[in-house]
């Protein structure tokens, strides 16, 4: 559509939305906004610094690793003890705790492949990377490839897979064994989306100009909405169709981790980043034209990085308390509470300017909710995957 049309489009959207329910009228600016929230789910894009990205053989392995306690140090941990199937992908503690205990909450798995920057403090540039970084991270499985080997020697259908997937046998105790493994799992992360929710409904009703599907939407979803992409200005981070940026912000969460010892965010995030030889511009980028590294190489630290984290998406997001990057805040409604009383002297110096303590109403912290809530899909936070192939690999 171009400008014109667009505009003459969204007067009659907001026409009809204040025509359903008189109570709540969006400006054509916020219909825009809404609009920017889809639409919903994203296609599919292989990631080319992962040669097995959508490639059948390595999520069906992926998928299996993500599940696998017998690869960790103490033969207990695995993926998916942190991103369990029945919490949305995450755990349901503040912190996570592994091999040891971690100093940040664990985010849901699911939507990550949409991702940038990976971690709260986006220390990984690749899904691969991510999926790495708990492999070898002794409070987390703290495996080794002597480890693995060992693994697939005893599971001739693993290493049957893992033959399939990669063309060659699990028996070469290098780093590469634990960087493929990585990417297998990848490859099955990425096949987690979250789906369709009462959100989607409206925004794409929204589109069509249909009425009758609109009115189905929650008045104080509807309302929470406004707020979102209006004066709370919330949509300016929880931007675009997964509700994030991609970037790194300040909220004004607490950054120590206990005294005299805080968390870096994004800047410990960018160092620990450049330092790592399996970053994009490192040996493992499969992508030969390394246009995939451009974001890596350009990444600047500066001191404001200090503090920062990544904004997390919105989809799900009530299914996957705690909240926040050291899970600090136990309810959608205490995030929001939060938002609401921002202490502006917690923020940077230099500002978050967008931020401003919203001093709500009850009944808006209420709405703010509703409309988090309505980013819930079908599943919620038990989820279904496929049955897994049955049939022994040979
Ligand atoms: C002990 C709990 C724990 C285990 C086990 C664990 N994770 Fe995580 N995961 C976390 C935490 C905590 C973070 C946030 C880390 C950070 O901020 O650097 C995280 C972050 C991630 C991310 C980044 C998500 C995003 O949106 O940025 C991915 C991907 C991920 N984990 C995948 C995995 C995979 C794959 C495994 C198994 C190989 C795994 N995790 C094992 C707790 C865990
Ligand atoms: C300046 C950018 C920015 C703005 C504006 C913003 N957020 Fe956030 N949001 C973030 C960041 C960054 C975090 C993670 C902070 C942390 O963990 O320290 C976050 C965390 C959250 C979380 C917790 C999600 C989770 O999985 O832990 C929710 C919910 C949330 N924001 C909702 C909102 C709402 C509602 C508004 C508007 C009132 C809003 N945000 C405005 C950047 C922003």
């Amino acid at each position: 559509m171009h400008r014109r049309g667009r505009a003459a489009f969204a007067v009659v959207a907001s026409l009809l939305l204040a025509s359903a329910r008189a109570e709540v009228v969006f400006t054509d600016e916020e219909v825009q906004r809404i609009l920017a929230h889809g639409p919903w789910p994203p296609a599919f894009v292989r990631d080319p610094s992962n040669r097995v990205s959508g490639s059948a053989a390595a999520i069906d392995l992926g998928r299996r690793l993500f599940g696998d306690a017998p690869l960790s140090a103490n033969g207990y941990v695995a993926c998916v003890s942190c991103h369990q199937t029945d919490r949305a992908w995450t755990d349901g503690v503040p912190r996570a705790r592994g091999m040891g205990p971690l100093d940040r909450n664990s985010p849901s798995v699911a939507n990550a492949w949409l991702n940038r920057w990976f971690g709260w403090g986006g220390a990984a540039d690749s899904l691969w990377m991510a999926s790495l970084r708990p492999l070898l991270d002794p409070n987390e499985i703290g495996t080794t490839p002597q480890r693995v080997v060992e693994r697939f020697k005893l599971n001739d259908d693993l290493a049957c897979r893992y033959r399939r997937a990669f063309g060659r046998a699990p028996d070469h105790a290098d780093e590469t064994l634990l960087v493929n493994m990585a990417k297998a799992i990848a490859a099955f992360q990425e096949t987690l989306t979250t789906g369709r929710t009462p959100f989607d409904d409206f925004r794409d009703a929204l589109a069509r100009g249909d009425r009758r599907a609109l009115a189905a939407y929650p008045e104080s979803a509807r309302r929470g909405l406004k707020l979102f992409v209006g004066r709370g200005n919330c949509f300016f981070c929880h931007s675009g169709p997964a509700f994030t940026n991609g970037e790194f912000h300040d909220v004004g969460v607490p950054y120590f981790v206990a005294p005299g010892k805080a968390d870096g965010g994004r800047y410990a995030g960018i160092q620990a980043l450049r330092a790592s030889r399996f970053n994009l511009l490192g040996p493992y980028n499969d992508d030969e034209a390394r246009s995939t590294a451009t974001k890596t190489r350009h990444v600047e630290l500066a001191a404001r990085h200090w503090g920062e984290f990544k904004t997390p998406g919105l989809r799900n997001v009530a299914v996957t308390a705690p909240y926040m990057h050291n899970g600090s805040l136990a309810t959608l409604r205490d995030v929001v509470r939060h938002y609401s009383e921002l202490n502006e002297e917690r923020l940077h110096a230099d500002g978050e300017r967008i931020l401003r303590p919203l001093k709500l109403a009850p009944s808006e912290i209420d709405d703010l909710v509703a409309f988090l809530e309505s980013l819930t899909d079908r599943e919620g936070a038990r989820r279904v995957l496929p049955p897994l192939d049955a049939l022994p690999c040979r």
